[in-house]
């Protein structure tokens, strides 16, 4: 090129090709040395039904054993486990991040279970933000963003059931869904098409947006749009290593033979590890930064009142923005102050009000009280005096008897000794 640049191919100079890199041709082996060394990291939601196959899945992608306990089917409520593994495949690092759904499907009651799946993505994004808007960032923040959602479709062969549909559309916005028809092996390959073509209709006509494979790089556009054709995968996981022929390979045994998990003839599991792990994990990560986490963060701050423009159409810096907020909460802060001052003048007053009238009850009753009590002993006191005079008469009445009848016998005396002188 550079031969052509300058027109030495013309002057017939002879070219020899460099045995080595130089110059800033070196960038891009600067960036993998230094990414090596970093190590990388991906983070990946399982959302289906318990028991379905997820665990099997991420082993046979990553050809580990995860460790990963069976699920009950009683929980009351959906939740998430987050589970973080560091990954050695030859010479390149990953940390790993599982997230499983885990009761999801089982309750009666469905209503809300996609909810702590939508908490979950939200909250890693605020804080990722959280982290954004620090003074001070770490440099070795783990981001637990999701840069993916296996989807698991139950292999009923017929069609998707509206709790799939409903956790879809509400989380297409928030993650890169790549829905999978779990255990595939289940369904046969004609009932198989069928169910997929069902699928993608259902998804397009409740206007649900899963990840695209990107055609804008022509080295992999081709593979990636014939890809985009064949979503779902129609995967089949299995750790388990069976003989088939000479070989030993990962597959499940059956009576009527061996299904290879990665003979593409037998099911979609090479395409998704290709498209996953080899060919678009770059991909998904920039689009959870630049796509979802851009709405998400976009979404945040403009709840919290920022904006790029001002009233008056004119670009607003970040610093004006601040302390135009800062006035308005200070001002806020004063209204809400004075209110409260008022509310509380106001509750004094009332409760001064309230004791006022309080105190003159008060002393209205005690008098009432003493009056009562007054009267009460008066009327007593009066019984007492009426009892005594009572008596008085009765005793007045007896001394008069008792005059009488001494003064009749003091006659009948009299009489009787003056009868006896005569005699
Ligand atoms: P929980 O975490 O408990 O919700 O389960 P899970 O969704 O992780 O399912 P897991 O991988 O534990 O698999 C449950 C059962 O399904 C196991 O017995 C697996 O052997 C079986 N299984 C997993 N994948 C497949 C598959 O592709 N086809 C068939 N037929 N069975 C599978």
């Amino acid at each position: 090129t550079a031969a052509r640049v300058w027109g030495w191919e013309r002057e017939n100079i002879r070219c020899l090709a460099p045995l080595g890199h130089f110059g800033f041709e070196c960038l891009p082996y600067q960036l993998v040395s230094k990414s090596m060394r970093q190590g990388f990291s991906f983070n990946i939601l399982c959302v289906g039904e318990t028991g379905i196959g997820k665990s099997t899945l991420i082993n046979t992608l990553f050809n580990t054993n995860l460790k990963d306990n069976k699920s009950s089917h009683f929980y009351p409520n959906v939740r998430l486990t987050v589970q973080t593994y560091n990954l050695q495949e030859s010479n390149v690092k990953l940390k790993l991040t599982v997230v499983n759904t885990v009761g999801y499907g089982d309750q009666i009651n469905k209503e809300g279970s996609y909810q702590p799946i939508i908490d979950y993505i939200d909250a890693q994004f605020e804080a990722y933000l959280q982290e954004e808007l620090k003074l001070k960032r770490s440099f070795r923040y783990h981001d637990t963003r999701i840069h993916v959602c296996l989807f698991f479709i139950s292999p009923t062969g017929h069609s998707l059931n509206s709790l799939d549909l409903l956790t879809m559309k509400n989380i297409d916005r928030k993650v890169n869904i790549i829905p999978l028809i779990a255990k595939a092996d289940t369904v046969s390959k004609n009932d198989l098409q069928k169910f997929k073509s069902k699928i993608m209709s259902e998804l397009i006509s409740n206007d649900i947006q899963i990840y695209q494979f990107p055609t804008d790089d022509e080295t992999i556009a081709q593979t990636n749009s014939s890809m985009n054709g064949m979503l779902p995968f129609a995967v089949v996981g299995s750790t388990d290593e069976v003989k088939v022929g000479k070989r030993m390979v990962r597959g499940r045994h059956y009576p009527w033979g061996v299904l290879q998990v990665e003979n593409e003839n037998h099911c979609d599991f090479v395409k998704l590890r290709d498209m996953l792990l080899c060919t678009n994990m770059e991909d998904l990560k920039e689009q959870t930064h630049f796509h979802h986490y851009e709405y998400y963060r976009y979404s945040k701050l403009q709840k919290l009142g920022f904006t790029d423009v001002g009233p008056d159409n004119q670009s607003v810096s970040f610093q004006e923005l601040y302390e135009a907020k800062r006035l308005e909460f200070y001002d806020q802060c004063q209204r809400e102050k004075e209110e409260l001052k008022k509310k509380f003048m106001q509750q004094v007053k009332d409760r001064e009000t309230a004791f006022k009238d309080a105190e003159k009850e008060a002393s209205t009753t005690s008098l009432m009280t003493l009056q009562n009590k007054f009267e009460h002993l008066k009327r007593i006191q009066q019984e007492e005096i009426m009892k005594l005079e009572e008596e008085k008469r009765q005793l007045e009445e007896e001394i008069i008897d008792f005059c009488k009848t001494k003064a009749a016998c003091e006659t009948l005396q009299t009489q009787a000794c003056t009868n006896i002188k005569k005699d």
